[in-house]
């Protein structure tokens, strides 16, 4: 089993703990008996969770705030898996900005904002995953990390350019690092998810998810269950439900020439 079972001295740290996805990966895993060490920026809320969280599992639940997109915060969050009882990592941060790129450009707000998101979809998911599979690897003992990746990781998104190339980032790094860890007792799990009903919209600025329909938009719950089921068997990925498997697929494979005009009209669409 790669996820270690709960012990006493263990534990498992996931980012993005104060909402949405997060969150609910964070209950998923305490419903299991784990311990967990939660990270995001609102540490109020990380604390609320923490408090439910130790009902849940009579494990421990801990708090570390940190803003993921600063060297300081990535610099501690890093440091913390170097403690030995972290056996687990979920890199649940991340969030996204719509907008067409030519438009984004003439702001500078949002140009921060596009720097943010491949600060922490990109470069703080990777930063974390190599120093946890350097840590998991050199202690000899089994270990796992979770990776949130999407569903538009699998083919360009026109109208979410920098979100969907930060995801496609996370689904080939992270797949590519699952085959390198064959064997090692270490395993690195990615779970690709579609709409899913979080915080996520309010954070990116978009009202999109009310524009279509309910049966299309998850819940953080089911996706959280994916993945942790996921992670604890040691899978390569899973993207959680039939619709978003079959949108995986689509994007995989329909020729980019169709694809591409395709969802930039129907970006339109949504985008009102
Ligand atoms: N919702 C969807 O439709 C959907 C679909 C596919 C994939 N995803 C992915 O799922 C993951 C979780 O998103 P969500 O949907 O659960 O959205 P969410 O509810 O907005 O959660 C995002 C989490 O990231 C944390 N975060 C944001 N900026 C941070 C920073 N600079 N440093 C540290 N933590 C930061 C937030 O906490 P603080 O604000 O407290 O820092 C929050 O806990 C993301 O990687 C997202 O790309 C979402």
């Amino acid at each position: 089993m790669p996820l270690p079972p709960p012990g006493p001295d263990t534990r498992v740290l996931v980012t993005g703990a104060s909402s949405g996805i997060g969150a609910a990966v964070a209950r998923a895993l305490a419903r299991r008996g784990h311990a967990t060490l939660l990270v995001a920026r609102r540490e109020d809320a990380l604390a609320d969770l923490a408090a439910e969280l130790r009902e849940l599992s009579g494990r421990d639940a801990t708090v570390h705030a940190a803003d993921l997109g600063t060297d300081a915060g990535l610099d501690a969050v890093r440091g913390l898996l170097d403690s030995p009882d972290v056996v687990g990592l979920v890199n649940a941060a991340g969030f996204g900005v719509t907008g067409r790129v030519a438009e984004l450009a003439d702001d500078a707000e949002q140009r921060a904002a596009l720097d943010g998101l491949v600060r922490l979809n990109v470069l703080a998911l990777h930063d974390l995953t190599v120093a946890a599979v350097g840590a998991l690897v050199r202690r000899r003992r089994p270990g796992a990390i979770l990776n949130v990746s999407s569903i538009t990781a699998f083919q360009p998104l026109p109208g979410a350019a920098s979100y969907a190339a930060s995801k496609a980032f996370v689904q080939s790094f992270s797949e590519a690092v699952h085959a390198e860890l064959s064997g090692s007792g270490v395993t690195l799990t990615t779970v690709s998810p579609g709409l899913t009903r979080t915080g996520f919209a309010d954070a990116a600025g978009t009202d999109a998810f009310d524009r279509v329909p309910d049966l299309l938009v998850g819940e953080a719950a089911d996706v959280a269950e994916a993945g942790v089921e996921a992670m604890a068997r040691g899978d390569r990925s899973v993207t959680p439900g039939l619709v978003n498997q079959l949108t995986a697929l689509g994007g995989r494979f329909a020729p980019r020439t169709l694809l591409l005009p395709a969802l930039d009209a129907g970006m339109r669409l949504v985008e009102g």
